[in-house]
């Protein structure tokens, strides 16, 4: 079985890419720190999938360690998700972000190439378009600059791909564009754990529909959209697991250097009011939220054109809106 070692694999994409790997007849190594996760979601990992997972906590950024887990097993290709992503704290803390985010991929792309793995995919982000001119965003899409720090480092670690593959016989690298990943494993076993206040919608509005949390504040309901409140493509975690699958099947395909960049998103864009609406209706709860001014900085409405990665990985995502909102909800309830 082929060993993929997922960096931030603990984590909310890494966990659910996890479950969809050895799905694929694939075995998931996992490395995470725990800085932004907690070790029972590998118990969690073994009772969706049966098998208990190689797990290692430590930082991606120390080669030594990387090296060690290779002694152990033949890692055939990475997933690197290990990053940190509050755009907030990386606005106040720039440097923490950059070492970690920029960092960790030098040092990831040096033991490779030490130990002859050619093969990568890397998580980046929308983030990377900005608010883009045209709607659908392709990936030719003219990449603007970035709105923080965080966004700089997956602009910055795209950059360093590129100019890798170049320059290394046999690499082979995907980065994927997520748009905004909601929704949990069906289970319920995992699902999105933030620490402290959500950054994101999907968990603020279940956690106040859990009593957790007061109310939800829109920020704007006066843009140019047909509600007025902001427009996101929400892209449900396992669909967006399944295309890290795609990637390193498709990375496995290639004869020589590689570097592609995919959008991952539905297609469709949501506003904030039809997310919450769409959870109302699947949960029976009705939200206690109120309209706030526009919040600065925001993208007003961006959407994927995924034309690409419907038809060169020949993905193409099967969960709806409101199936993101029943697993999310689910999700939620299990955790009291
Ligand atoms: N969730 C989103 O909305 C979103 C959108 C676009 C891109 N991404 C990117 O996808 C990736 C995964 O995001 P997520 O939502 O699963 O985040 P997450 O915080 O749930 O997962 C990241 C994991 O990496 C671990 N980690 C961080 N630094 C580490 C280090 N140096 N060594 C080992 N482990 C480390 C954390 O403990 C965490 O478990 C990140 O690179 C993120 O920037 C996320």
């Amino acid at each position: 079985m082929k060993k993929i070692l997922i960096t931030g694999g603990a984590g909310y994409i890494g966990s659910h890419t996890a479950v969809e790997l050895w799905k694929a007849g694939m075995e998931p190594i996992i490395l995470d720190d725990l800085s932004n996760s907690y070790a029972s979601v590998i118990d969690r990992l073994e009772e969706i999938t049966g098998k208990r997972f190689a797990f290692y906590q430590g930082d991606c950024n120390k080669k030594s360690l990387l090296k060690s887990i290779a002694d152990k097993h033949k890692i055939e290709g990475v997933i690197h998700f290990a990053a940190f992503k509050a755009v907030g704290e990386s606005t106040a803390q720039p440097l923490k972000y950059y070492r970690n985010n920029v960092g960790s991929l030098m040092v990831l792309l040096q033991f490779m190439q030490e130990r002859g793995i050619r093969d990568l995919v890397f998580s980046s982000s929308c983030t990377v378009y900005g608010q883009p001119d045209v709607l659908p965003v392709t990936e030719s899409t003219p990449r603007k600059e970035a709105e923080s720090p965080y966004g700089n480092t997956k602009k910055i670690c795209e950059d360093i791909l590129i100019d890798y593959v170049k320059s290394k016989p046999g690499i082979r690298v995907i980065s994927l564009r997520y748009f905004n990943p909601i929704g949990a494993h069906s289970s319920a076993k995992i699902g999105e754990l933030p620490i402290g206040t959500p950054n994101n919608l999907v968990p603020f509005i279940t956690q106040v529909a859990a009593g957790i949390r007061e109310k939800l504040t829109v920020f704007g309901d006066d843009y140019d959209t047909v509600d007025g409140s902001c427009i996101r493509d929400y892209i449900h975690v396992m669909d967006l697991a399944d295309a890290h699958v795609k990637a390193l099947a498709f990375l496995n395909g290639q004869e020589n250097n590689f570097y592609d960049v995919f959008n991952v998103g539905t297609g469709n864009g949501n506003t904030v009011l039809e997310v919450i609406h769409a959870f109302e209706k699947v949960s029976g709860v009705k939200l206690n939220y109120v309209i706030g001014p526009r919040r600065a900085g925001d993208v007003v409405k961006t959407w994927a054109d995924t034309t690409k990665i419907n038809t060169v990985l020949g993905w193409h995502p099967h969960y709806s809106l409101e199936d993101c909102m029943r697993d999310s909800w689910n999700w939620q309830k299990s955790l009291r």
